[in-house]
């Protein structure tokens, strides 16, 4: 019997609604394979810890997350809390810390999920982003200077990195080749921004020597909002900097019909540390105790986190059981349904549990 340690981050608004959920689901899966099982172990971790320790998380956090697997992961965010510090205080450490430099994000329309744009269905939008998640824009360079003085300066400097691009660009082509389509189109902003972006185009034109099965095109990112828009076809794999596809990927779970559906994974490929799985979505205030947050960002994600501690029949069967729910129309609000989050989980369990 393989035994896997999960953290689960909970933390803020509706991630510990959709985290109980996914719980349940991932310990149902490993029920009915009967040959993995999961130990989870919570962590109390986020806004309402701030408010009383003053940190997002204990100064030893990472030390505890290391011995884990897997990190599953809520969201963060407050109304009454700054958001830089809850992003920064705790799952940037967390992605920074253990170098989780590939954020993948897969975005697909589910069978009974609507896409806002009109002639689109399951099979026109199929992607994975893979976003750049160690450096870039979101390095944390930067200062302010004559702080509240009428010549205050504030900069924000983007970080890029030839071992930092290289490994990306490496983990997107390699990503792209794993797939049927074997189709790479690489976003940068290498007009406006010409150096760091610059740099971005010639890794991805070294690399590619390296893949010459794969397909690969670049875009300007500007120009790439239309492409998704219009010609949502034409593409596949896509990879990004930090900032760039932290914004695609938004429009990605938009175009695919929700946030709710949208799951990310921070992978460290080398494994030296755990990597974390997560909903695209922050904790959002409007539905927080609502009982109808979407669960299957959550679920998804957990699929991708069974794929990466190396369980692919579970990964399978429990996207398989979120297809069926989505087709037969048990959907929360946010998709155009009226079922509730535990609705919508007990259906999954219910499809797993039913599974060949
Ligand atoms: P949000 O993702 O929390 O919400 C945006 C909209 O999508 C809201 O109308 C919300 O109700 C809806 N939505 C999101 N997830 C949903 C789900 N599972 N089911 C149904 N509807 C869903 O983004 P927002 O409102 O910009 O930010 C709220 C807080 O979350 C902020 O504090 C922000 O900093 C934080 N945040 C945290 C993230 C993270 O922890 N990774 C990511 C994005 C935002
Ligand atoms: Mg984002």
């Amino acid at each position: 019997m393989r035994q896997y340690k999960i953290a689960a981050i909970p933390a803020d608004g509706i991630g510990p609604e959709v985290i109980e959920a996914g719980v349940a689901v991932l310990q149902a899966l490993a029920q009915r394979a009967g040959n993995f099982s999961l130990v989870v172990e919570n962590f109390d971790w986020g806004s309402d810890y701030y408010k009383k320790h003053g940190v997002m998380m204990p100064a030893d956090g990472l030390a505890q997350l290391k011995p884990f697997d897997a990190i599953y992961f809520g969201a963060v965010g407050a109304p009454d809390v700054p958001d830089h510090i809850t992003l920064w205080g705790l799952r940037l450490p967390i992605c920074q810390g253990f170098d989780q430099y590939a954020n993948v994000r897969p975005t697909r329309i589910l069978p009974g999920i609507a896409s806002p744009l009109r002639n689109a269905g399951p099979g026109d939008l199929d992607w994975v982003i893979v976003r750049e998640n160690s450096e870039g824009e979101y390095s944390g360079h930067g200062g302010r200077a004559h702080k509240g003085l009428p010549e205050e300066v504030g900069t924000e400097v983007a970080i890029f990195t030839r071992v930092g691009v290289t490994r990306i660009m490496r983990y997107a082509f390699r990503l792209a080749q794993a797939r049927p389509r074997k189709l790479l189109t690489v976003v940068t902003k290498s007009n406006a921004q010409r150096h760091g972006m610059v740099m971005w185009d010639e890794i991805a034109a070294e690399v590619a020597k390296e893949f010459p099965d794969v397909t690969w095109d670049k875009m300007l990112v500007d120009a790439m909002t239309v492409r998704m828009t219009l010609k949502p076809q034409s593409l596949d794999t896509i990879v990004a900097t930090n900032l760039h596809a932290d914004i695609l990927s938004d429009l990605a779970g938009a175009l695919a019909g929700s946030l709710g559906v949208a799951p990310t994974a921070n992978i460290d490929p080398e494994r030296r540390f755990p990597s974390m799985f997560e909903p695209i979505h922050g904790s959002a205030f409007d539905i927080t105790g609502k009982g109808i947050a979407n669960p299957v960002a959550t679920f998804w994600t957990a699929a991708q986190m069974l794929e990466h501690l190396g369980e692919g029949a579970a990964a399978a069967r429990l996207m398989t059981a979120v297809e069926q729910v989505c087709a037969a129309g048990i959907l929360t609000p946010d998709v155009g349904g009226k079922a509730t989050t535990r609705e919508v989980t007990d259906a999954v369990i219910g499809a797993i549990r039913g599974a060949n």
